[in-house]
């Protein structure tokens, strides 16, 4: 081997050697991508020092993802001591369909799919462009043209369309992205103290608003076509119906799932198009084609959701190294997508990249329920943007928020003129 090469090989041993999921250095928070280079290119499949296994392949992951009946989504064994019996958090997190198997999760799903028609997303089209138009109208009476793209933008926009999803009337929407943060921040690797109140105290306070919005819902119902929550209290004609804790539990998810998720994503998308000043140029010029593969590429290429869990219900092989039954795994999406056997020149951002099979919202039955809303907004968002503002610049150092699990920025202080 040459020196150079030698030298980046010892570096990126030195990285998987001392990868701690549990105590990750600042740099990781910067920039995840080299450490999950590293770990594909020497351990793809990975022991880590708390005994679970951190896996970067596609291959594996792609695997994985559509085998159920040998990786489990249930989280009570991970759960119960992470956020401790009788917590609001561990009921919540149980409860959710997101980590789940059947019959729970498959009774849910049906009733969430079926609001989430194609007819369904289509129709939101409208209501989305008349939001970012108000929002852009907003942030062009901005002193001396300069916003923060999050707060002004990326993240007003998954607010409004969730909460048009479940009819949550207009003025009860201002704790919801607070109550988001703090329980999906409770899912990081190691959530501290303060972390851990703030998301127990969101699911009770979610909660107590969610139970007098059902019970309102039951005495005045919305249309079942288009509001997901009739839908859920209703059920399935073949009476099907929810709980009373898992019909909570599932709005709350339901309501957090398109939140940071989406923020991040059309926030990313912002970000990394002053990276690639040549790239926005390309975008500029393109037409809607070129803007549905850019959306496809955002999601690969700053993955929002950088990483998922399953547990294995018996013995098997993964990529060739034998997992015991039981064992714990961290799937790496943020490094599947960056996986140079199925992505060409995995580090470029490419807009018009295709095929883009990324698994940036996972795949098999689990695959995101929301993710043709996500990419409506995402598309709906840049355009509109991309149009008004198209000169936009970065305006002094974006505040990442300093999480494995979700990437994204906290703050994006831009100028648009
Ligand atoms: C860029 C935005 C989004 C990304 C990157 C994303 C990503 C994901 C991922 C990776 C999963 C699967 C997790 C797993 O099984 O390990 C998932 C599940 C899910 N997502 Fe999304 N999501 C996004 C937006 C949305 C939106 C807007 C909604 C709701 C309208 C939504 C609703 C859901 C639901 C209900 C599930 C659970 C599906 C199941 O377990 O069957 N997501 N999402």
């Amino acid at each position: 081997m040459g020196g150079a090469a030698a030298v980046v090989a010892d570096d990126e041993a030195g990285l998987v050697r001392g990868f701690d999921l549990r105590a990750l250095p600042p740099a990781f928070y910067e920039d995840p991508y080299p450490f999950f280079r590293a770990l594909r290119r020497h351990s793809p499949v990975h022991r880590l020092p708390d005994g679970t296994w951190f896996l970067t392949r596609h291959a594996d992951l792609f695997a994985i993802y559509r085998d159920t009946a040998t990786f489990s989504s249930d989280k009570h064994v991970e759960f119960t001591p992470k956020f401790g019996a009788g917590t609001p958090l561990l009921e919540h997190h149980t409860t959710s369909l997101i980590f789940n198997d059947p019959p729970l999760h498959t009774r849910v799903r049906r009733l969430i799919t079926g609001a989430l028609t194609p007819r369904a997303v289509a129709a939101m089209e409208e209501g989305v462009v008349s939001l970012v138009d108000g929002l852009l109208d907003r942030m062009e009476e901005a002193p001396g043209g300069r916003v923060d793209l999050i707060e002004h933008f990326a993240a007003a926009i998954p607010v409004e369309v969730i909460g048009n999803l479940l009819d949550v009337p207009r003025g009860d929407r201002g704790p919801l992205r607070d109550w988001s943060l703090g329980i999906l921040g409770a899912l990081e690797p190691v959530p501290t103290a303060e972390a851990l109140a703030w998301g127990n105290r969101a699911v009770v306070e979610f909660c107590d608003y969610l139970a007098r919005l059902v019970a309102d819902r039951r005495r005045r119902p919305g249309d079942p076509e288009k509001d997901v929550l009739t839908r859920l209290i209703r059920g399935e004609a073949d009476g099907e119906r929810l709980t009373e804790p898992e019909l909570l539990q599932n709005c709350i998810f339901i309501l957090n799932a398109g939140h940071e998720t989406t923020t991040n994503l059309i926030g990313g998308a912002l970000w990394l198009l002053c990276l690639w000043p040549r790239e926005r140029e390309r975008l500029l010029a393109g037409g809607p084609e070129l803007m549905k593969t850019a959306v496809e590429e955002f999601l690969r290429y700053e993955s929002s959701v950088q990483l998922g869990n399953r547990r294995a219900l018996r013995a098997c092989s993964v990529g060739g190294v034998e997992l015991p039954e039981g064992a714990l795994i961290n799937l790496c999406i943020a490094g599947a997508n960056r996986d140079p056997e199925v992505f060409a020149d995995p580090d470029r951002l490419d807009l018009g990249r295709k095929p883009n099979p990324h698994l940036g919202f996972a795949g098999g039955p689990h695959v995101c329920a929301g993710l043709a809303v996500a990419r409506l907004e995402a598309r709906v968002a840049l355009s509109m943007f991309l149009e008004r503002f198209s000169r936009y610049a970065l305006d002094g150092a974006p505040e990442r928020d300093l999480r494995a699990r979700f990437r994204g920025f906290g703050r994006l202080p831009a100028v648009l003129h």
